[in-house]
């Protein structure tokens, strides 16, 4: 069974599929803590429901990046988390948690990265006039979204979507993918190759 930690900033929904994938037995993983740097995410609240604690850490009330990060490491460990699950996580991550959980921590980015990395992703997306978008899974590294792809979904962006609707068609392919790539790691099916992520 794979120790899941999950780090939130809002209302949660991904973290709300990840929890009822495992509850109901699809993948060997458990979620045992929810972190947010936002007391007032959400998604803190479904983690109450499921019986799953949680632990808020506010960067502002740290000296830096860094020891804000090494308590939310401190927080991890206490758990024995053994893959960090970013799930709305606004938050770049730093040098601290990078160190401690590289090829052990990944990403979900609403678009098929490369495309329209970093904030408002759907925005970016209807902006650039594509016909096609999506969601994506990925390992985490020191860029912004750059990390090796797990997996990928495409959605189809409609001639009057707004950025509403195409948020949540794109919610839905998140919520089926990010399951499916921790089952990947959870069942120890990946390697790292470069940027490459494949099958054993
Ligand atoms: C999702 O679209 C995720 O891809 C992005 O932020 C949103 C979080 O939604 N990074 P939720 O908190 O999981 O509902």
């Amino acid at each position: 069974m794979l120790n899941l930690g999950v780090l939130i900033s809002g209302r949660g929904s991904n973290l709300q599929a990840i929890i009822d994938a495992c509850e109901g037995g699809k993948i060997p993983a458990k979620v045992v803590v929810v972190i947010s740097n936002d007391p007032a995410a959400g998604g803190l609240e479904r983690a109450k429901k499921h019986n799953i604690p949680t632990a808020v850490f506010e960067p502002n009330n740290f000296k830096d990046k860094n020891t804000y990060e090494l308590e939310i490491v401190k927080e991890l460990k206490k758990h024995d988390v053994g893959l960090v699950c970013l799930a709305g996580y606004m938050r770049i991550v730093g040098p601290v948690l990078l160190e401690h959980y590289r090829g052990r921590m990944i990403n979900i980015h609403p678009s098929l990265l490369p495309s329209f990395s970093g904030l408002h992703a759907q925005k970016q997306a209807l902006d650039h006039g594509v016909t096609v978008t999506g969601a994506t899974v990925h390992f985490v590294d020191d860029g912004c979204d750059t990390g090796p792809i797990i997996v990928q979904s495409a959605v189809p962006v409609k001639e009057n979507d707004t950025e509403e609707t195409l948020s949540e068609r794109i919610l839905q392919q998140e919520h089926h993918i990010y399951p499916i790539a921790i089952e990947f790691i959870a069942k120890d099916k990946l390697v790292i190759e470069g940027r490459k992520v494949k099958l054993k």
